[in-house]
């Protein structure tokens, strides 16, 4: 992505240096530009694959298995080792230490034993002298297999108790008996398929041999401490012989958590073997074939109700399409049953969820994390509720809101707190009038057979906090160099959300420094040990404390310093407007910092934070597992021709809890980004196996991703701007993954248009992605139901 800059735009914007001085300060909460921008438009920024080559460089391609389920009984490799430019044939039996990449559960081989369990698994590593040599070499095995039956949907796993881990289950109350004693029932399935990542930066890894045993791994991840582990594990080393370092990606969405681990592996035990740095680069077949995706969730499920639309029982049955391994299948599932709820008190209630195991891609995460899965059923409901009694879905959703100071418990049995949904989407219904609105589509409708608009305004809540709880810690570095410049590093990881721009006007604001005073290195393995993944949204609100803390360490000495210097109470140091502030005087605050040199004050220091208050028995499927709640809502209005199936947003007002937002800009940009991803799940982005659990849907060509023209025309998105009750980040809130639930109401109100074709007489059976052939059907069976 290192294109030559282009010069006339160059010419336009202005050097970084006067760009980012004095008028451009650093407070936070103030809408401050993306620290890599001009990098970005310029082309300029350094991805994985724009860092020099070094001098004897390979290059690393797979070799992939060709059936779903088979144990391989002859291998054929030497038309690969024959193949032009080809150095090396590495299998299995060449890994120096464990071949596993599982994040958790060891059940992940690096490159097949032998059996092989989707088509697509990896089986040997081809080294050559340039990509497209490795590429066309590793077509040419000849390997028999023997093949085995293969399980590839949810459905088909569940019926053959095939699972990745034991099915979970959380139960609140006496779910059976109140449901037995609702006055009403809705009793239906569900289907929502899963959604390949697609980052634009696809996988890569460039391994580096060291001396003495030591590689150092330039990687494409969210996880650099993960990516260290597994490399140390998989060539038999300590962790201190390893050295990952990530400075940018080109998006992860969840999909470079876990599973940048392969090819951190393969191409490091490649340079190992060979002692040259080999890199490792998927093309984008290979990667969305080898890689995993969203979990695809099967739902059953059986709600009682009353006569008004309260929920008095609830009970769901999730599986997911978990694929060969484990990988991350259990905390997707978990989140999923946390978020069940949504934004509704549920007092009998029995939520289980199963991780089916089928020989397709290990599902991973992606954006939610099994939070919109979980979510997206009760909505899925309460649409139906709704229409079963013929009112007002937004009624019948704030009928069954969390209360305040009752009904406030969740079913895992969090109090839900701060809760600031009965303001928020009082606030969105006004400022999108949504009832207006209602009228105006109804009397649309009356009068058009053929063109029907539908409209649906869903809420979110979404807990903040690795649900693991111990995931929930992270480590800063913050240098003060001698002439007052700062350089910061933390454990988190740019994929392009802005956790390092949020970081920088922390640490800037805590020294009251302009922004362009501070700078910001690649996240490195070397500089901050054991960092978590930066993931559930939580990457700014840890890396930011674990970067105050450090920042305020130095503050402190300084203060004292200065007092030590020019008299007065260390109390009253202020640090604003690039000077400190002491006893009546303001000192530049790099000639204070040159003067505490000079007297060995120590100008740097570390950082961590643990968030405080968490708790999680999984056992019992209870506790405390998320620091606050981020709360949202969104309204969607759309056409659906009734002919074809084709559909246009026409118009979207999203309103989101950000708290007391650290960079309105970025986080306006991340509601937007994570509203057209979600609606892309949910409409268009289609995964499709072929009979022998081939994916087909590996390229652009047939996975449909939203483009700039399905962007709304009309697309309003705000921030609710007030502070968030818990003690996060100035007050802030987590923006990265809950706005992903924003565009439930987009397929809502795609099921609301289909549903105009029956007069809204009968639900629409409707499961996503809501593609125009699924479309077609659902307004099929509505008008054969109609008929009826
Ligand atoms: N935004 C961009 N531009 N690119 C990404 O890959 N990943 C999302 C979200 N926003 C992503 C993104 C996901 S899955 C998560 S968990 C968060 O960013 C992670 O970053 P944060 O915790 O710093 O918000
Ligand atoms: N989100 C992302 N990754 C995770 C989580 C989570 O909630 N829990 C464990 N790994
Ligand atoms: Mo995000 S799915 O937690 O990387």
């Amino acid at each position: 992505m290192n294109h030559p800059a282009i010069p006339e735009l160059k010419a336009a914007i202005p050097e970084l240096e006067s760009a980012t001085s004095a008028a451009n300060w650093s407070g936070v909460g103030l809408s401050r530009k993306h620290e890599s921008a001009e990098l970005h438009v310029l082309g300029q920024a350094t991805y994985t694959d724009d860092i020099p080559e070094l001098q004897g460089t390979l290059h690393a391609a797979l070799g992939l298995s060709s059936k779903a389920h088979a144990n391989i009984v002859a291998m054929d490799l030497e038309p690969v080792k024959n193949s032009p430019g080809v150095v090396a044939v590495l299998t299995a039996a060449d890994i120096p230490g464990v071949n596993d990449c599982g994040p958790i559960i060891h059940d992940d081989p690096i490159l097949s034993p032998g059996l092989v369990q989707y088509v697509g698994q990896p089986i040997f590593i081809v080294v050559a002298d340039t990509h497209t040599n490795a590429r066309r070499a590793a077509r040419k095995a000849a390997i028999t297999y023997d093949e085995l039956p293969a399980i590839f949907t949810p459905q088909q796993a569940k019926a053959a108790g095939s699972y990745v881990l034991p099915p979970m289950k959380l139960e609140k109350g006496d779910p059976q008996a109140a449901f037995e004693r609702a006055p009403r029932k809705v009793k239906g399935e569900l289907f929502v398929g899963g959604q390949e990542q697609f980052y634009l930066e696809g996988q890569i890894s460039y391994a580096i041999p060291k001396e003495n045993r030591g590689m150092f791994v330039q990687c494409s991840t969210q996880h650099p401490s993960e990516m260290l582990h597994v490399v140390a594990h998989a060539l038999g080393l300590h962790s201190h012989n390893v050295q990952v370092e990530c400075r940018r990606m080109g998006g992860g969405f969840g999909g470079k958590e876990s599973q940048s681990a392969l090819w951190a592996a393969a191409a490091s035990i490649a340079a190992y073997k060979l002692k040259v740095p080999v890199k490792l680069r998927a093309d984008r077949d290979d990667d969305m074939i080898v890689t995993g995706k969203r979990h695809c969730f099967w739902y059953e499920y059986e709600v009682g109700y009353d006569d008004a639309g309260r929920i008095l029982a609830a009970k769901v049955d999730m599986t997911s399409r978990a694929g060969y391994s484990a990988d991350l299948s259990g905390p997707v599932a978990t989140r999923a049953i946390c978020h069940f709820d949504n934004c509704y008190y549920l007092s009998d209630a029995d939520i289980r969820a199963g991780a089916g195991k089928t020989n397709t891609q290990s599902n991973t995460a992606f954006r939610g994390f099994g939070g919109p899965q979980g979510a997206i059923a009760i909505e899925y409901i309460i649409d139906e509720i709704a229409r079963e009694l013929g009112k007002d879905a937004l009624d019948v959703r704030r009928l069954n809101f969390y209360g305040i100071d009752e009904r406030n418990v969740t079913p895992y049995g969090q109090v839900v707190e701060g809760n600031v949904l009965p303001e928020l989407t009082a606030r969105l219904e006004a400022t999108s009038e949504y009832r207006a609105r209602r009228e105006a589509i109804e009397k649309f409708n009356a009068t058009s057979p053929v063109l029907k608009k539908g409209l649906a305004f869903t809420p979110l809540k979404f807990g903040i906090a690795f649900n693991v709880t111990h995931l929930n810690q992270a480590g800063a570095l913050v240098h003060v160099y001698v002439d007052g410049s700062v350089l910061v590093n933390h454990g988190g990881t740019e994929m392009g959300q802005g956790v390092n721009t949020k970081v920088m006007q922390v640490v800037a604001h805590e020294l009251g420094l302009d922004l362009c005073h501070v700078r910001i290195t690649a996240t490195d393995t070397s500089k901050v040990a054991n960092t978590s993944a930066t993931a559930a949204s939580t990457g700014a609100d840890l890396n930011g404390k674990a970067a105050q803390d450090a920042a305020r360490q130095i503050k402190e000495r300084l203060a004292k310093f200065a007092v030590e210097q020019h008299g007065g109470d260390v109390a009253s140091v202020r640090f604003a407007d690039d000077h400190v502030h002491v006893n009546g005087q303001a000192i530049r605050f790099h000639v204070l910092v040159g003067q505490a040199y000079l007297k060995r004050v120590q100008l740097w220091s570390d950082g961590f934070y643990a968030t405080p208050h968490l708790s999680w028995d999984p056992k019992t499927m209870s506790g405390h597992p998320f620091s606050y709640y981020a709360y949202g809502a969104a309204v969607s209005e759309v056409v659906v021709d009734t002919l074809t199936g084709e559909w246009r947003l026409l118009r979207a007002d999203a309103l989101y809890d950000a708290g007391s937002s650290l960079n309105p800009a970025i986080d306006i940009g991340q509601v937007e980004g994570a509203f057209i991803q979600g609606m892309g799940w949910l409409t268009t982005e289609q995964l499709w196996w072929n009979a022998s659990g081939k994916l087909m849907t590996h390229a652009p060509s047939t996975y449909k991703i939203p483009g700039i023209s399905d962007c709304p025309e009309d697309f309003r998105v705000n921030l609710f701007d007030q502070p968030n009750v818990a003690d996060s980040i100035h007050r802030s809130k987590a923006v990265g993954e809950p706005p992903l639930l924003l565009p439930f109401s987009v397929f809502f109100a795609i099921r609301d248009a289909i549903s105009a074709v029956g007069n809204h007489q009968v639900n629409p059976p409707l499961n996503a992605p809501a593609t125009s052939e699924e479309i077609l059907r659902a307004i099929d069976a509505v008008t054969a139901k109609v008929a009826q």
